[in-house]
């Protein structure tokens, strides 16, 4: 410590900026993958939208301080997708630099129909992203789920990739995903779960947590969805009591405070919103008594 430092704390200068600075170097919460028991940081970055960008230097510049940033932080979990336009070539060139690939828990997905077309787009990804492992690969809103999973396990066999997983984003597909879930050996489900969407709250995350799946929650803010239906209201007391300092905070951690759910994936393509999103997997989660209150107080809106 500094000398300056040091008589600044000796004089109480600093003493209130210490809670936050430590909350913000606490490390993130980690929960397990149930399968293997691998421990993921709680929370992810998704990338439809915000990075299907030209895949120039200056638009990938800012994109890449994110996902440093989110690194630095302790974050790993990315989540991209072939049919995310762009997306994949964009982490493809923030890769291609440096050693950030080896800090990340890389997820894409195939939607490709038919054994042939799933290998050839899984192949693309790896392409794209100039990698030689991809941690998860997830047969994307169940499109050829039977094809799919058994192209993703042969490749799983030949440590191609690492976790095996199916994705759905609306409630309309929790009747075709909950035979999947009971019969088909899976590692990870992603799921829309947000507390004003609390429908995969009924079956589908009971149900990943009795067969053991990870649980991967996308759109945890509705996209814009919640920030309309708070906008210009103020933060409700009882939020504070779990550490929540901004409404994206409020929301990831209604979404984290579900115990099986394993990390929420919110879009996120700033610095800003990296520090922010990621302040919500720091300290205290609601517990249930509080979960209802949260839901109380938005489903009031
Ligand atoms: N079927 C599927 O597999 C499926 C379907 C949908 C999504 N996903 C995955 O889930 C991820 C998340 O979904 P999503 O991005 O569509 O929706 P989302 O996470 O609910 O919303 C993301 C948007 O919220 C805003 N935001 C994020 N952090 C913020 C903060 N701290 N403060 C203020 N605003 C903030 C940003 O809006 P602005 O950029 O407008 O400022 C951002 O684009 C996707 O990126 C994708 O990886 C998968």
């Amino acid at each position: 410590m500094s000398l300056s430092r040091r008589a600044l704390l000796a004089a109480g200068a600093l003493a209130p900026l210490l809670p936050r600075r430590a909350a913000a170097e606490a490390g993130l919460i980690r929960r397990p993958i149930p399968k293997s028991g691998e421990m993921l940081p709680a929370i992810g970055i998704g990338t439809s939208r915000r990075y299907e960008v030209e895949p120039t230097p200056d638009k990938v510049a800012p994109l890449e301080e994110a996902v440093r940033r989110f690194v630095e932080l302790g974050g790993s979990v990315i989540d991209t997708a072939p049919s995310y336009g762009t997306a994949e070539d964009v982490l493809g060139k923030i890769f291609a630099k440096g050693d950030l690939r080896q800090k990340v828990f890389l997820a894409s997905k195939v939607s490709a129909s038919g054994a042939e077309g799933g290998r050839a787009e899984i192949q693309r990804s790896f392409e794209r992203m100039g990698v030689d492992v991809i941690d998860l690969v997830a047969v994307h809103n169940l499109i050829d789920t039977k094809t799919n999973l058994a192209t993703l396990r042969d490749l799983k066999d030949r440590r191609k990739i690492r976790y095996v997983g199916v994705t759905v984003w609306r409630d309309g597909q929790f009747d075709a995903l909950e035979p999947v879930l009971r019969t088909e050996p899976l590692d990870f489900v992603q799921v829309n779960y947000a507390v004003d969407n609390r429908a995969a709250a009924e079956r589908v995350l009971p149900l990943a947590a009795e067969k053991g799946v990870a649980v991967m929650v996308n759109v945890p803010f509705g996209r814009d969805r919640l920030f309309k239906a708070v906008q210009g209201k103020p933060l409700p007391d009882f939020a504070k009591a779990f550490g929540c300092e901004t409404w994206p905070q409020f929301f990831l951690k209604y979404v984290l405070g579900h115990p099986a759910v394993t990390c929420p994936i919110p879009g996120m393509a700033k610095v800003a919103y990296v520090e922010d999103n990621c302040a919500a997997a720091r300290g205290r989660l609601p517990d249930a008594a509080e979960r209802r209150q949260m839901e109380a107080f938005i489903d009031a809106l």
